[in-house]
Formats: C-alpha cells, structure tokens, sequence
C-alpha cells in the first residue's frame, strides 16, 4: 500500500481519486487551500472508504511557502498527484494583468515549483511516481485558450523532462492530458459529452497508468489524434482559423 499525496485534493478529479486509491487501500495525504473543505473530504473517506488520511493547508500561488510545506509532511509520499488548477476566460484574462499572471502562477509555476521541491526527495530516495494534470489545451495554442493553454504547454514539456532526469532513478512521471471533463471547472461550459469524460473515468486511468508506468496519457483515447490533426495543421491556415 502507498502514501500517497493529493496537491488540490478538492477538485472534482482529484476526490473521485482520493476515493478510489481509499478503497484500494492507499493511505492518503489531502493538501488544498481550504481546511473545511479537506476536512470534509477526509470525513467522508474515513466513513464511506475506512481510509486512512490526513489533511494538510496547501496554496500552489504560495510559493515561499512550498519548501516548509514539504519539510513539514511527517512521512513522505510514494507518489505524489498535482490536481489543482484554474480556468479563466480568455476574453477576461486578455483585461487583466493580474488574472493572467495568477492563471501562470497556479498552473504553470505553482506546479513546477511545488515538484522541483518533491523531484529532489524522490530523486534521492530512488524511488517514487510522480503525476501531473497537464491539458490538450498545452498541445496547440488557440485564440480562445491560449494563456492557459501555455501554461499546460509549459507544464508538459517541464514533466516530459523530469521524466527524462528522473528515468534513471527510478522515478516515474505521468502526464495527463484529459481532454474535456465534467467538473466545477467546466461547469459554466457547454461541453459535447462524446469528447467529456467523467471525474471517475479520469481518476481510474490515472491509476491505470501509475500502475501501468505510463508516460503521456489521452483520457479518451481520441483525443491524442485530433491534437495530432490540429497540431500538423500548417500555421499559415490555423491562424485563419476561429479557434
Ligand atoms: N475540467 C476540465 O475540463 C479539465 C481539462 C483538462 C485539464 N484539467 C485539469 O485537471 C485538473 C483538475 O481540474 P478539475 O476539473 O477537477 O477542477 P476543479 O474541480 O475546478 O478543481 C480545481 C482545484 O484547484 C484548486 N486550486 C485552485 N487554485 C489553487 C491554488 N492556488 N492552490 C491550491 N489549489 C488550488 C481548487 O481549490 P479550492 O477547492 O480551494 O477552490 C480546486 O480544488 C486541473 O489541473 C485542471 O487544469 C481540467
């Protein structure tokens, strides 16, 4: 059984997995920004799953905070799962300096920065498997995502690395590209539901692919060939594009 850590524990994806690692057995680790709502969290795992958990006070923007954040967890993870993020509009984002720089701040350097700090540990102990949620949107950049969207490409191409660093250590990293999901995050969004996944599909292949020592997975399938299709369409008609 593994100690596992769940960055962002409230979000949609990441308790469909904290219920499903529960009643596998793992104990678990729930950090997030907000302790009523961790410990609401932790209360229903305990009742519903018999898991063993602890809550911890996590902010992905709080970045001097993160080393302490680390130093302090009394017993360190065997994996650890970023699930924390934010989707805001383009339309406000392209008005405001600050949304488009807390948007960079959570999904970009937030995330890099809380697994540099974890990268070090599993380094050194030649262990651990490490997975972050990354996004389609990072595959192409779109007129109406784009900020996000390179913030997700960002995040892609640090974890393709520390994969590539970590290979020889024993160290596992698992990027997830999810595709549409059905989440408070989307739930201002009209999304086609052939192309949106549940949070429990999401949290099984998750599992799947920690299990299974996957690199880079599609939550549905389809997605990896319409983000090749976009991605070989030449630059000089994309741009042209309403996208
Ligand atoms: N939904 C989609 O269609 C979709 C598609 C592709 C990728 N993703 C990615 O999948 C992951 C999970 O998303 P979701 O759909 O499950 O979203 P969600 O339910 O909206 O949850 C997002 C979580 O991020 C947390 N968060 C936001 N800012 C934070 C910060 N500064 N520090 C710590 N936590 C913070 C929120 O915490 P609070 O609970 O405190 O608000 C919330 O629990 C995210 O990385 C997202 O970018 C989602």
């Amino acid at each position: 059984m593994k100690k596992v850590l769940i960055l962002g524990a409230n979000s949609d994806v990441a308790e469909s997995l904290a219920h499903l690692l529960a009643t596998k057995g793992h104990e678990l680790i729930l950090a997030g920004r907000s302790i009523e709502k961790l410990t609401a969290l932790k209360s229903d795992l305990e009742i519903r799953c018999n898991a063993t958990c602890s809550t911890v006070i996590f902010d992905a923007e709080n970045l001097d905070s993160h080393q302490d954040f680390y130093d302090g967890l009394t017993q360190k993870p065997d994996w650890v799962i970023a699930a924390f993020g934010i989707l805001i509009e383009q339309d406000e984002m392209i008005k405001s300096a600050e949304l488009r720089h807390k948007s960079n701040r959570v999904n970009m350097v937030g995330a890099i920065s809380i697994f540099d700090i974890i990268a070090n540990d599993f380094e050194a102990r030649k262990t651990g498997v490490m997975v972050g949620i990354s996004s389609v949107a990072g595959d192409r950049g779109r007129a109406s995502n784009y900020t996000y969207g390179s913030a997700k490409a960002a995040y892609s191409a640090y974890l393709s690395g520390l994969r590539n660093r970590l290979y020889k250590s024993g160290v596992h990293v698992v990027t997830v590209k999810p595709g549409f999901i059905k989440t408070k995050m989307t739930e201002h969004l009209e999304l086609p539901t052939i192309l949106t996944a549940s949070p429990e599909l999401v949290a099984s292949k998750i599992e799947k692919a920690i299990l299974n020592k996957k690199n880079i997975i599609y939550v549905k399938w389809f997605w990896r060939y319409i983000m090749l299709i976009i991605k070989m369409i030449p630059e000089s008609i994309f741009k042209k594009l309403k996208l």
